[in-house]
């Protein structure tokens, strides 16, 4: 259905970075990067406190590079990269989640993560917003703006709807 050509390598900036785990201060637990490129979002979450620090990557070679990272950060064994379909990796344990992903996916993502995320979830996005939801917050401009959505609220906004099954 969906696959890796339609959602390119293109490595979150440090601004970007920055950012998103500026929308993740004073959360803690479990924090997955949906789609994790070379891993610099899952290091830097794991440096940050966040256990575990998990990447889900289809790309091998990005899953090889992510391990050298964080070899060279003294991390290697401690953060998680592995080769999977974010499509398949069920969610339902996930507090804290990040995505940089094309635009064209975000609908089904949206779909994909209110049917599966608890209700103190908060998912940041970066550089491209969720079609249909409203963030909590976002912070930056340009290309390193990133949004945050909780998902209690989403639900309780009744976000993602067909129209007509509002409550
Ligand atoms: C725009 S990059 C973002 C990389 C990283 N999250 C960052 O912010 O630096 C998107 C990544 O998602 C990966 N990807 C695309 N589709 C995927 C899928 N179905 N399952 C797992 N990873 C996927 C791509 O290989 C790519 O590395």
């Amino acid at each position: 259905m969906l696959n890796t050509c339609q959602v390119p390598y293109v490595p979150s900036s440090a601004k970007q970075v920055e950012n998103v785990m500026s929308l993740l201060k004073g959360r803690s637990g479990k924090m997955v990067d949906l789609g994790s490129g070379d891993g610099r979002i899952v290091l830097e979450a794991y440096k940050q406190g966040f256990r575990p620090a998990v990447g889900y990557e289809l790309n091998p070679w990005l899953l090889k590079l992510s391990n050298y990272r964080a070899w060279r950060a003294g991390c290697y064994g401690k953060v998680f990269y592995q080769r999977q379909d974010l499509w398949k990796v069920n969610l339902s344990d996930c507090n804290n989640i990040s995505i940089f992903l094309a635009p064209s996916v975000l609908p089904l993502l949206e779909t994909k993560l209110l049917a599966e995320l608890p209700d103190e979830a908060r998912v940041v996005a970066g550089r491209f917003p969720f079609p249909t939801w409203m963030p909590t917050t976002s912070v930056g401009g340009g290309i390193n703006r990133s949004w945050a959505y909780d998902i209690k609220t989403v639900r309780q906004k009744g976000q993602n709807k067909p129209e007509g099954c509002l409550e």
